[in-house]
């Protein structure tokens, strides 16, 4: 009796306890809940305070004074993400106050720069992108979000897919290149790489961020933080397709720039933040600033102070206050005023929860991947995959290359990037390292130092540098050596944000040290390895092979062994229009013809006769000391074999505005060895309302193909993706005639037209 009524006092116990705290769950807690259900249920339960705390981001102090700092502030609910924590235990430690501690447990947003890897370091992006290989960008995005998930951070600013047309520019080297449709397919891969394609919710994916947003690659003059001057209709039409890409393959969050465009800073751009972003395309993520670029309306003017900065970016639409703590400062008060609404406060924080429950951080706060997956075995091969690919052979006279090892017995390796451990990772770098750098030297010894005598003189201590005695000695000891593979450029310092180059040639000493190899009279190859398309015809006119390879990561040396050893063929092509002077920038392929397009039977400075008259020269739109062509067009790119294009054929001659262009035609390799093409179609509207692009590339593809081989190439291009958008600002395909090329670069192949009814 005692015992039966003991079970039942128990089992009433249990269900008081139980059953409220279970109907208590509040639904946001639910993983199961829809999300925006759970998002409402959460705001619905935040004082002020706690919504302006996750506006507000941090960068983490590693110390004491870190934690003195930061501890109690997310403890209160005064933090919605963190940047800079890179360490499993930081992250734990951090995220478990957040969850435990706050009133809400609204877990941590911890955010890096993950640019173009984490530990296993790609080639940077503009690499990357030279691959045209969508396939690369998405595994190097995937395996970046692999490795960062394993210290904590679920969230990357990144892609950075500003279109850039000046190679002065530092941050030309942190974006895909000068093409809207080139960007916009490998931000679609990046996005899908970090976010883990439709997992998002999975322990190693990170939020993408869309950066910058918008035309920060125009700056004046290539100088960083500049002023850009681009319509709207040109925004429409070159940098905004991009980052609608993005937003397309499920990007959660933007990153608005650092630009004033047209007299008005990104960050307080409302026609951009909101009525574009927002309500023209749908986002309901969150957009964060730039860092301290709030603050940053103070120096550009439009804002007296930091209280007055802060209404115009949130009502303009910045969710998201990254580093000046100026939104955690003036909200409060700014909403007691009635300058700022809750509503405008209450979107910012949907966009920001909305994207925490997405990575599902509610249901797993805490670090699950293992640290062993960084530099994993598979990681390191597609780095060196991408790092091949990404290669461009710029020349090859006399096919000097590959090395014929039946000559080339004895070979010099030379240069102040052969050996350049920190400099070939190349910008944007938070956590990869050194001692990880696998360089042309190491790969030289490690790979082919068995069959090969390998001599290495660096020739100069870095690239800044310009020593005549280190360069004697490298020339001293090309004496004996059946060939040399000289490795310049430029140290990943010169590139990159803030970074930025008025003169675009090679710096130092590595000109002489060049030219004093190319005296020698041995074969020359020389590689480059920069952030930036750099203009080096000088030195590429004294070269017998040249290959580019922008900042090729972490294992860039075997990378390019196997291909001047002949195990591989190059592959890569121009991402960019390479300047043949920096005096040609902004340069780029698809620019409009002009009223007097350059015939390209100009003359030069030198060919004007004395006293020649006023309009001998014709008038056209050209350089008199550096004419209208570049050193290498977009799109270009040689291998070790020859392919041609023939028999190009569309399916009709005259299409409807809602049709499909079928495209096909026969690509051959027409030479000795297996490579692989970058086969690539462009278009161009004959006649349109407004100044059309000279060509615009609509798609391509790596083909490849053994010596001998022939293949019919297919594209299905919808006539939709010929839009162009009018003075009026809408996009729409205008009837008329149109051309279409298909070739190995913007300049050649074979061509044929087709109308639009
Ligand atoms: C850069 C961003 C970067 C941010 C955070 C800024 O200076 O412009 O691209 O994501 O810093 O490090």
């Amino acid at each position: 009796m005692v015992t039966s009524h003991r079970f039942i006092v128990t089992g009433l116990l249990a269900l008081v306890f139980t059953l409220p705290l279970h109907s208590k769950t509040p639904l946001y807690k639910k993983a199961d809940a829809p999300v925006d259900a759970r998002v409402e249920d959460l705001l619905g339960r935040m004082n002020l305070d706690e919504k302006i705390g996750q506006l507000n981001q941090r960068a983490y102090w590693h110390n004491d004074e870190g934690r003195k700092l930061f501890d109690p502030m997310i403890e209160a609910g005064g933090l919605g993400s963190l940047m800079n924590v890179n360490d499993p235990a930081s992250a734990d430690r951090l995220q478990r106050i957040a969850v435990e501690k706050s009133r809400l447990g609204i877990p941590l947003l911890i955010a890096r720069d993950v640019i173009h890897g984490y530990k296993t370091i790609f080639p940077i992006p503009l690499g990357q992108a030279a691959t045209f290989s969508p396939e690369i960008a998405r595994e190097g995005a995937r395996i970046a979000a692999v490795e960062a998930s394993s210290d904590g951070v679920r969230w990357t600013f990144a892609p950075m897919i500003d279109i850039a047309r000046d190679a002065r520019w530092g941050r030309i080297a942190e974006g895909c290149g000068e093409d809207p449709y080139l960007t916009s397919v490998m931000a679609d891969a990046m996005v899908r790489g970090f976010q883990n394609g439709d997992s998002v919710g999975s322990p190693t994916s990170l939020a993408a961020c869309a950066k910058h947003f918008v035309a920060y690659g125009a700056a004046e003059g290539g100088r960083d933080y500049n002023a850009t001057g681009v319509s709207e209709r040109e925004l429409r039409q070159t940098y905004l397709p991009p980052f609608k890409s993005a937003l397309d393959a499920g990007a959660m969050t933007f990153m608005a720039s650092f630009n004033a465009n047209d007299g008005v800073p990104s960050s307080c751009n409302k026609r951009i933040l909101t009525d574009i972003l927002r309500k023209e395309w749908g986002f309901d993520g969150f957009v964060v600033s730039d860092c301290f670029s709030v603050r940053e309306l103070v120096p550009h003017r439009v804002a007296a102070n930091e209280a007055e900065a802060a209404v115009k970016c949130l009502t303009a639409g910045v969710d998201m206050d990254m580093e000046d703590g100026i939104y955690a400062a003036h909200l409060d008060s700014l909403v007691k005023a009635g300058l700022v609404s809750v509503d405008d406060i209450d979107r910012a924080v949907r966009g920001i929860l909305r994207t925490k429950f997405m990575l599902g951080l509610f249901e797993n706060p805490y670090v699950v991947t293992q640290q062993s997956v960084k530099y994993a075995p598979s990681h390191l091969a597609a780095a060196r995959r991408a790092a091949l690919e990404s290669a461009i052979l710029l020349k090859n006279d006399g096919d000097v290359l590959p090395f014929d090892r039946t000559k080339v017995r004895k070979l010099l390796i030379t240069g102040p990037m052969a050996d350049a451990r920190y400099n070939q990772l190349g910008t944007w770098i938070f956590d990869g390292e050194k001692e990880h750098t696998v360089t042309l030297l190491d790969a030289f010894r490690d790979i082919y130092g068995d069959s090969l005598e390998i001599v290495y003189s660096p020739g100069l201590g870095n690239p800044r540098k310009s020593d005549p005695e280190t360069m004697a000695a490298a020339v001293a000891a090309a004496a004996d050596a059946d060939a040399i593979v000289v490795a310049v450029g430029e140290d990943a310092i010169l590139s990159g944000e803030g970074h930025c180059m008025a003169d675009l040639g090679l710096v130092g000493g590595q000109s002489q040290l060049v030219g004093q190899l190319k005296a020698t009279g041995k074969p020359l190859v020389m590689i480059v390895m920069a952030g930036r398309p750099l203009a080096i015809g000088r030195e590429a006119d004294m070269a017998d092979a040249v290959i580019y390879s922008f900042h090729p990561g972490t294992m860039g040396g075997p990378a390019l062994a196997d291909l001047l050893m002949g195990r591989e063929s190059p592959s890569g092509k121009t991402p960019v229009t390479f300047p043949s002077t920096s005096g040609q920038c902004p340069i780029y392929y698809n620019h409009a013809n002009t009223g007097r397009p350059a015939t390209g039977a100009e003359l030069g400075i030198a060919d004007i006769p004395d006293d020649a008259g006023n309009t001998f020269l014709g008038c056209t739109s050209y350089y008199l000391d550096a004419g209208h062509k570049p050193l290498y067009p977009f799109g270009y790119g040689l291998t070790y074999t020859t392919f041609a294009y023939s028999d190009l054929a569309l399916d009709k001659e005259q299409y409807a505005p809602d049709g499909t262009i079928h495209v096909s035609f026969t690509l051959t390799n027409t030479g000795k060895r297996e490579a692989t093409e970058v086969v690539q179609l462009y278009t161009a509207d004959l006649v349109a309302s407004v100044t059309p692009s000279v060509a615009d590339l609509r798609r391509f593809d790596r083909v490849r193909l053994a010596p001998g081989e022939s293949r019919r190439v297919e594209f299905d291009l919808p006539v939709s993706e010929l839009a162009i958008v009018g003075s009026d600002l809408v996009s729409r395909v205008e009837p008329g005639e149109f051309s279409l090329r298909v070739g190995p670069d913007s300049t050649r192949g074979c061509e044929t037209k087709f109308s639009v009814k």
